[in-house]
């Protein structure tokens, strides 16, 4: 195998193992590490004066809360209830450090749409594309539901409300090579979409998968048996409940294209409930 064969087939295997994102800007030749920790141990030294060392932390979870899931959660819940408005929302998130994805994504991914749009869309987290360009639902997915969006009405770009739809993600940085969020990840993130939700106070609510579908509905089943039928859905600082239908996302529907038929059934039953 060529030089270049060579580099090219450990990209695919790095790509494919999800190792798709430089964490630092210089490489680590992490088997010279080895060897270096592989050398006898010197004696000891003289002790020296330790500097007095900060209080403990409470050990952070390994599961993308690096504070613990409760203590990340509640950090979120002050910083969102204090944003009165979708700017100090998306300005208080920027500046949320409870959540670990934040260092490993390139953007914040807040939302796209008219802030003024009867329908808000959440969906589950970014991708690759999102990730780059700092929007939601710009890749392969995205086109395909700017597509089903486009056959009931529907455009992310109108102005008359109307038209128009809002969309944003469970969470707003995208998982390293795409991987499922972790519940963690999903709890420490939640009072921002709760927030989201109360500021943006759509008419209707569409949960795009079964993530964001089973995290605000706290419903136990999978989205198969959730799509298509109108929940109540009612943040904590809302004063009315708000109905909302969940449907299959549409990267699920890019590889299960036979699919497509349940969620055309959803799309015309939301485009009925908007007259
Ligand atoms: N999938 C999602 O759930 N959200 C995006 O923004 C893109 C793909």
């Amino acid at each position: 195998m060529s030089e270049l064969a060579q580099s090219v087939a450990a990209l695919r295997f790095l790509s494919e193992i999800g190792a798709d994102e430089a964490v630092n800007d210089d490489p680590t030749d992490w088997t010279a590490v080895g060897a270096r920790a592989r050398r006898p141990t010197p004696p000891p030294a003289a002790p020296v004066q330790q500097p007095a060392r900060a209080p403990a932390r409470p050990a952070g979870n390994l599961d993308g809360a690096p504070l613990g899931t409760a203590e990340s959660a509640q950090m979120a819940r002050a910083a969102a209830g204090a944003a009165k408005t979708l700017d100090e929302l998306k300005a208080a998130l920027a500046a949320f450090e409870g959540c670990a994805l934040k260092h490993t994504a390139t953007n914040l991914v807040f939302a796209d749409g008219n802030p003024q749009a009867r329908v808000m869309l959440v969906g589950e987290a970014p991708g690759e594309q999102e990730d780059r360009q700092g929007l939601p639902f710009v890749g392969p997915a995205g086109m395909l539901l700017d597509r089903m969006l486009a056959c009931v009405g529907l455009d992310r770009k109108a102005e008359d409300p109307a038209k128009a739809v809002y969309i944003t993600n469970m969470l707003p940085w995208r998982p390293p090579g795409n991987r499922s969020p972790t519940d963690g990840e999903i709890a420490a993130c939640l009072p921002f979409m709760e927030r989201h939700i109360e500021l943006m106070k759509p008419d209707l609510l569409v949960f795009l998968g079964g993530i964001s579908a089973k995290s605000l509905l706290a419903r136990p089943e999978g989205i198969t048996r959730l799509r298509g039928r109108w929940f109540e859905y009612k943040a904590p600082g809302m004063a009315a409940a708000v109905p909302a239908m969940p449907m299959l996302h549409p990267a699920y529907l890019l590889r299960n294209p036979v699919a497509k038929r349940e969620a055309w059934k959803d799309w015309l039953a939301l485009s009925e409930r908007l007259g």
